[in-house]
């Protein structure tokens, strides 16, 4: 049972502890210097618990001791932000870097560069914190700049934001913005302790952070090792703004968060490139990922002037450090099979932790590849991973071959229906010549037929592919339209709810367009695009299908090679036959105009560039070629509009210069809202 009245001794004791304990906790995570160890910090803590739970009057809203709450939410609410959250342009490398200031030089009117504030660029997520007269009230997530997410229970539980500020001349209302991010070592214990509980592993410490951040129960979020830096402000109320990014950043520090301790103010271009390659050579021995350097022109008054491109600051660039490089042992070589029957080597590596993430294989493209590279097995590899790109072999460490290395051999039949391998003259790839026969070939075409780009059957997922090949259910895709609910549900982990999810999903997929149903049937050098061009220019499957080589070379961007793909699949009674099928099985689409000319946008080039935040790019294309347009990937003096969305580049620039008309994402939907009514 709590007492009643705290006596004063208590009251001034429970304040003392409070401010101690944030004491402590700036000397830990502002300063880098511990005054106490853990254990102290721990019982400090522990008394100020004691004395709270015995008195809760005492308790304060910032105390240490609510950083963890107690109730999971239902879901996070949504937080518009007062100052949008933007991005950043980037650069890659010195001359990027030139042109940069150049550009920046340029639009400020002087000869010389100015000031930059120079700091890592943090891999973790952008965050802003709200604070009312020095006290945290709100922590959201950036979300797509405008409107973000309540994360605030998950972000008071990280030490490293302070829950009240100390120091002079704190504003009344006060946003700063800085990234939550995960250290290498606490990443690691994290996935280690996943690992031994059987739980799932996170990919990269970027994933953990996120994910530690969109836990509905904070009590998670606060086993995990998560850390704050502060780069910026958002909005401020009741104060001077400081006149320089550098100052902003000391005022931040003062107030009790954490900034980056390898920030520097450079006062000449190539003081900035070399603070970039310096960080570069730090990269490796720091306890945390970054992934380049972010340049701010220090002025704040300068940075206002300079103003914004689509929806990144002119007076600031990310810069990327290359593709990170490690060396690992080609421990194997398999060959998968795709689609179109292509083996493909890929090789199974020692696991090594490259670019965020832990690469354990990697495709070594065809023979030639191999022969270029010249690797055995057994042999050091040097592997190079950037972004989301599929992991690349650079070159063999020749030097540290080992006398058992063994030679990769190719087979000489398929490695999974044992059929006769072909190599076309003057191609690299080699083929597995079993169609359909060939239980691979069988697999990664239904895997097309059902992605995102094409007939998008959601659920329909490479485990359940896998079964349905494996058992005979499905030879063709025309086969998906005939399952039954009880084959679907005799499948391993699928309940029967999933079944009915998956058949509704399968008889949704009947009604389609022509180009998703071109694109799905997997005809080789088909894509996307093709597709689009080939059902726009002849209107119709039956046209297209009766189309030759001669007529399919009419086609915009048809060359030969297409052209014979095309005719030859269509030539194929096979392919015919699972055409019609799908047809007969009520696959269908609207017609497409083949009259273009009478459309609103007929004879007009547009370009996309940037990322649309309402539209996904392709779907804005087909709208835009509905109207009539021609989309194209490059601007020229031809191009009548550039549609620009955030973190729009070289082709925005291309654009202006040019003085082609630009519309933003606002102003492109608006018009697209005009023409079609949707
Ligand atoms: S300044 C206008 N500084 O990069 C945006 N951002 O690509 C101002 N980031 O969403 C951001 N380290 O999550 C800034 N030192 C740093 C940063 C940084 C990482 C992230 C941030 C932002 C993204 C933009």
């Amino acid at each position: 049972m709590p007492d009643a009245a705290a006596p004063p001794e208590l009251a001034r004791e429970a304040e003392l502890l409070r401010v101690q304990l944030h004491h402590h906790n700036i000397c830990y995570y502002v300063e880098d210097n511990p005054r106490i160890s853990d254990a102290e910090y721990d019982s400090l803590l522990r008394r100020l618990q004691d004395i709270e739970n015995r008195h809760p009057d005492l308790r304060t809203a910032d105390s240490p001791t609510q950083r963890v709450g107690a109730t999971p939410l239902a879901a996070f609410a949504p937080v518009r932000h007062a100052v949008p959250m933007l991005s950043l342009d980037n650069a890659f490398g010195a001359e990027e870097l030139r042109d940069f200031d150049r550009r920046v030089r340029e639009r400020l009117g002087l000869d010389t560069s100015p000031d930059y504030v120079c700091e890592p660029k943090f891999d973790g997520l952008a965050v802003s914190l709200r604070y009312q007269d020095g006290v945290f009230v709100r922590g959201a997530t950036r979300g797509d700049g405008e409107t973000g997410e309540d994360i605030s229970a998950n972000l008071r539980t990280l030490a490293s934001i302070p829950l009240r500020l100390a120091g002079a001349a704190v504003p009344p209302v006060l946003e700063v913005r800085g990234e939550v991010y995960m250290p290498l070592r606490g990443f690691a214990e994290l996935n280690a302790r996943a690992e031994k509980s059987g739980e799932k592993t996170f990919v990269n410490p970027r994933n953990a952070a996120a994910g530690s951040l969109r836990q509905l129960d904070s009590r998670i979020t606060a086993t995990r090792p998560l850390r704050f830096c502060a780069y910026g402000l958002g909005q401020v109320e009741g104060r001077e703004e400081p006149d320089t990014q550098a100052e902003m950043l000391a005022r931040l520090r003062t107030w009790g968060f954490p900034v980056s301790p390898l920030l520097t103010v450079a006062a000449t271009l190539d003081e900035v490139i070399a603070y970039f390659e310096r960080l570069g050579a730090l990269r490796a021995g720091l306890d945390y990922a970054i992934d380049g350097a972010v340049i701010k022109v220090n002025c704040l008054d300068f940075q206002r002037q300079l103003g914004f491109v689509a929806r990144a600051p002119r007076a600031m660039i990310a810069c990327k450090f290359p593709a990170e490089e490690a060396t690992t042992t080609l421990l194997d070589v398999e060959f998968q099979v795709g689609r179109t029957g292509v083996l493909t080597p890929v090789a199974r590596l020692r696991p090594v932790f490259v670019g965020g993430v832990t690469v354990a294989n990697a495709t070594l493209h065809n023979a030639d590849e191999i022969a270029r590279l010249d690797a055995r097995i057994g042999d050091t590899l040097v592997v190079r991973r950037a972004g989301d790109v599929i992991p690349q072999v650079v070159r063999v460490v020749g030097e540290l071959r080992p006398p058992q290395a063994r030679a990769i051999v190719f087979p000489d039949a398929c490695p999974v229906c044992q059929s006769p391998l072909e190599r076309t003259p003057g191609e690299a790839a080699v083929r597995c010549t079993g169609g359909l026969v060939c239980r691979a070939q069988r697999r990664e075409s239904i895997r097309h037929f059902a992605s995102r780009g094409a007939l998008d059957i959601e659920g329909l997922g490479d485990k359940i592919i896998e079964q349905l090949v494996d058992r005979d259910l499905v030879t063709t895709v025309a086969d998906l339209y005939r399952l039954e609910r009880a084959q679907l549900a005799g499948l391993d982990r699928m309940a029967e709810k999933s079944a009915d999810n998956l058949l509704a999903a399968i008889a949704r997929s009947r009604e389609t367009t022509l180009p998703r149903f071109l694109f799905a049937l997997g005809i080789r050098e088909v894509g996307q695009a093709t597709a689009r061009a080939l059902a726009r220019h002849f209107g119709t499957l039956d046209a297209l299908a009766a189309a030759d080589v001669e007529q399919l070379l009419q086609v915009r961007d048809v060359g030969p090679v297409v052209a014979e793909h095309v005719a030859g699949f269509f030539a194929n009674a096979d392919n015919r036959a699972v055409v019609a099928a799908l047809r007969a099985a009520g696959v269908d689409w609207p017609e497409q105009p083949v009259e273009v000319s009478a459309l609103p946008l007929a004879g007009q080039t547009w370009v996309l560039t940037g990322t649309l935040e309402h539209l996904p790019r392709d779907q804005a294309r087909e709208r835009l070629e509905a109207l009539g347009a021609t989309v194209a990937g490059s601007v020229s003096a031809r191009t009548h509009t550039v549609v620009a969305g955030a973190k729009a580049g070289s082709k925005l620039e291309r654009a202006r210069a040019l003085g082609v008309r630009v519309l933003d994402e606002a102003e492109f939907m608006a018009l697209l809202q005009y023409n079609t009514g949707n």
